[in-house]
């Protein structure tokens, strides 16, 4: 059946309500928050100081480590508490999206931990933590060519769109959830994840609408960061 409407009466090409914040972790080195719809994202950074044990250091420059958790009352269904195979691979591809934006050069034998924390869950989890993770490195200090800026974008009932509520991921008939993560000066992709299906001519027209989208993104992550800044 094809997909009309939306569930939230949404345009296909329209994000949820975003909401960002720098600076909610007083104990961090660097932190932000990141709301798109119901999903919220808190990340803290730590660093950059020596990593322990020396033997994983890296004299040459600055290693960036992420970490991904989902709070256990995130969602309705208690999530176990600890690492899971998700988990560990949302850290991964955190970390991987975030590394082409970070210059830990000036950072021999250290490292720079980030710790993303999903407080509430309603699809588009990673990309809500990748969003509110350049924020906190930027809020650290960090050198970073660009911030990084990350969207899902779907294919729900043959209909391309942008920013996959739950209802959306869990279709009935099936959907196709494609996260992308941008550095958007240049729209240089650093992440992109496919779950389901997608036609080849209509790729084209999900990395431009997750083009578009990142610039929306970036104009609340520089006003949240500049927000901070003003205030001190
Ligand atoms: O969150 P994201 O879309 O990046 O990743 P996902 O693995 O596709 O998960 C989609 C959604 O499923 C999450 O955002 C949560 O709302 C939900 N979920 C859940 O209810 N319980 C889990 N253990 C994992 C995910």
């Amino acid at each position: 059946m094809v997909y009309s409407k939306r569930n939230d009466g949404r345009k296909f090409e329209e994000m949820r309500k975003m909401e960002a914040k720098v600076g909610v972790v007083k104990s961090a080195d660097g932190s932000a928050m990141f709301k798109i719809g119901d999903t919220i994202a808190i990340a803290a950074v730590r660093g950059p100081r020596d990593l322990h044990p020396k033997f994983m250091q890296n004299p040459q420059k600055g290693i960036l480590r992420c970490n991904y958790n989902m709070m256990s009352f995130s969602v309705d269904e208690r999530i176990r508490p600890g690492p899971s195979r998700r988990s560990r691979e949302i850290s991964l591809v955190t970390r991987n999206a975030l590394l082409p934006a970070v210059n830990l050069d000036e950072f021999p034998n250290a490292v720079v931990d980030v710790f993303v924390e999903i407080q509430q869950a309603d699809a588009g989890t990673r990309c809500a933590g990748i969003c509110a993770a350049s924020m906190a490195l930027a809020d650290a200090g960090i050198p970073m060519k660009d911030l990084i800026c990350a969207i899902s974008i779907g294919r729900v009932g043959g209909k391309v769109l942008v920013d996959l509520d739950k209802f959306e991921e869990d279709y009935e008939e099936g959907s196709t959830d494609m996260p992308v993560a941008m550095l958007p000066r240049k729209a240089e992709v650093s992440l992109l994840q496919l779950d389901g299906e997608i036609k080849p001519e209509e790729i084209d027209k999900a990395l431009e609408l997750a083009k578009k989208s990142c610039q929306e993104i970036l104009e609340i992550q520089k006003k949240a960061l500049k927000e901070k800044y003003q205030n001190e």
